[in-house]
């Protein structure tokens, strides 16, 4: 069974039962289960707990009847970026999001899932201020230059290619740094 979602870039097919919201303490062994099995780049839990410590209100899971079957994680600022994005466009740095990983688990993939995430995460940057004093500018990315799924996800959420990194990742292959504006 399947519902219509509104209010995104496009239209979005998304299953019904679908829950995106915060992550807790609780849900992160279930995070990091999904991103052993389904991303290469993976992290001590240390670092998720450090994430969701920092940045409740950038961390989203999707829940599926109890079950948690997708998660996005992202910081404020650019602390992992590797190039900094704030100062080439001439912008603060606290006024960044940095998308840090986002994953659906595999046999609940293209069902709107990760649009969902993704949308929700946007939706909350670009009401301008998470607190009364935070202004979010742009949204930035990493991604494997291979990962067309992904790409096509954050284009038709209006990301654009901003730069190339080279040998980004641990077995050397390239990253499109992508961004988008938040408002
Ligand atoms: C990338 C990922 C998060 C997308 O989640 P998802 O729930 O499958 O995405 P959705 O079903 O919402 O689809 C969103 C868009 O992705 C693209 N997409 C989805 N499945 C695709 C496929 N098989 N081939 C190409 N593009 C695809 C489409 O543009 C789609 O939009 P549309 O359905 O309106 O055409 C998911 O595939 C995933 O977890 N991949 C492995 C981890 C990963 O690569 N993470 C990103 C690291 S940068």
């Amino acid at each position: 069974m399947k519902w219509y979602v509104k209010g995104w870039a496009k239209m979005t097919v998304v299953e019904r039962g679908i829950v995106v919201r915060r992550a807790t303490r609780e849900d992160l062994p279930a995070v990091v289960a999904i991103n052993r099995r389904e991303l290469p780049e993976n992290y001590p839990y240390s670092f998720f707990e450090w994430v969701l410590y920092k940045n409740p209100d950038l961390f989203l899971v999707a829940e599926l009847n109890g079950e948690i079957v997708g998660y996005l994680m992202a910081e404020r600022g650019v602390i992992t970026c590797p190039i900094d994005v704030a100062h080439r466009l001439g912008i603060p740095h606290d006024s960044v999001i940095h998308l840090l990983s986002i994953a659906v688990k595999r046999e609940y993939q293209g069902r709107g899932i990760g649009s969902k995430l993704l949308g929700a995460l946007i939706d909350h940057c670009s009401k301008g201020s998470i607190t009364s004093e935070e202004v979010f500018r742009i949204i930035c990315l990493e991604v494997r230059v291979s990962n067309t799924r992904a790409q096509n996800l954050y284009k038709k959420f209006g990301f654009e290619i901003f730069t190339t990194l080279k040998f980004y990742y641990m077995d050397g292959e390239d990253a499109y740094l992508m961004i988008r504006k938040c408002f």
